[in-house]
């Protein structure tokens, strides 16, 4: 029995060296090793050996057992090295390809004025107060001091949602503009305590709609950022001087602003904003048409109905708002001359920023 344990071994390493690659491995472990090898059957044998025989016989078909275990790992090993090194060889390496591009994501260049805004009011100390973009007739229009027939209403051409059903004179709608937030802000500010309302210094931004015909320069949904500040004592120079100084911080610290006067319902007196043209510095170029000057904002002093709408008692307090579209802005900075790009979801544009 111990001679054919020999046998067993130097057959089984004979082939084994025979071995040249990974299946032809496995079929020798089948063979030698496997569970029907005839080293597994001398095992399975030893139950039926005289007794004195076991041990030594054991002994040894274990030795075996593991020699082989041992050396099939070590061949494997070697296998799986040449099998490597064989593949470098062969694989040709080209360092002057070019890199895989990996995709980066980026700010919609909409979101990145309007977060440059958010900085340079948040350094004012205005707030980010955000407001539903469907909204009330009352809220959108009645509220900001809108008569029912009020021509004005003609400039901001609406998108009624009709599946509201019939709410009167009160249908749902999607806002024209940010401006009904700043009744939703002042009546949450002031609510909390009626006699004594605290302070109100926030910018609202957001989606708007109208029901326009879209071309280069009018979309039917755009942005735009609300600025409200409502407290005691606050006056029209606490506009001009905010303006000012936003104008200065977003266009640059020389640029110069001018106030025109304009007509807004909810605003009393109202006034429309230029810049001096940050492209050509004021000497008049095609984006200002020759003026020199941008139109980037309208602006004004809350109107008392807004003010008492809210919940702030006119004779009390006071405050100015304005209305800045970002769309615009961001066009006037890069040159943009179709606002319907920024919503036509074409990464030749969007890449750009
Ligand atoms: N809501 C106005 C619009 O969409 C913009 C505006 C003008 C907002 C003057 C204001 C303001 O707060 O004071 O045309």
């Amino acid at each position: 029995m111990l001679e054919k344990l020999n046998g067993i071994e130097k057959a089984a390493l004979e082939a084994l060296h025979a071995v040249s690659d990974e299946v032809t491995l496995e079929a020798w472990r089948v063979t030698h090793l496997g569970r029907s090898s005839p080293l597994m059957q001398v095992f399975d044998g030893l139950g039926a050996l005289p007794k004195e025989e076991r041990p030594a016989i054991g002994k040894r078909a274990n030795e075996v057992k593991k020699l082989l275990e041992t050396a099939l790992g070590e061949r494997s090993g070697t296998l799986r090295l040449a099998a490597l090194k064989r593949s470098l060889e062969q694989e040709q390496l080209d360092i002057s390809l070019p890199g895989r591009p990996f995709p980066l994501g980026r700010l919609h260049p909409t979101t990145q004025t309007l977060r440059e805004m958010f900085h340079v009011f948040g350094d004012m100390g205005f707030q980010v107060y955000r407001s539903r973009e469907i909204e009330t007739d009352k809220y959108n229009f009645q509220l900001l001091n809108f008569a029912p027939d009020h021509p004005a209403r003609d400039m901001q051409d609406t998108f009624f949602i009709k599946s509201s059903g019939d709410r009167g004179d009160n249908p749902l709608l999607l806002r024209t503009h940010t401006s009904p937030g700043q009744i939703h802000a002042m009546r949450e500010f002031s609510v909390a305590d009626p006699d004594d309302p605290p302070p109100v210094r926030i910018i609202l931004p957001g989606m708007c709609s109208r029901y326009e015909e879209v071309n280069a320069r009018k979309d039917i949904q755009f942005n735009q950022l609300e600025v409200l500040a409502v407290g005691r004592g606050i006056t029209f120079g606490d506009l001009k001087g905010t303006i000012a100084d936003f104008a200065r911080r977003m266009f640059g610290q020389n640029v110069r602003t001018r106030f025109r006067a304009s007509y807004f319902p909810f605003t009393e007196p109202s006034a429309e904003v230029d810049v001096e043209c940050f492209l050509c510095g004021g000497q008049g170029c095609q984006v200002c048409k020759g003026s020199g000057w941008l139109e980037i904002m309208g602006c004004g002093m809350v109107h008392p109905v807004v003010l008492r709408n809210g919940g702030y008692d006119p004779e009390k307090y006071s405050g100015f708002a304005a209305g800045i579209g970002p769309e615009r802005v961001t066009m006037l900075r890069y040159y943009i001359e179709d606002i319907r790009y920024f919503w036509a979801n074409d990464l030749r544009f969007l890449e750009q920023f």
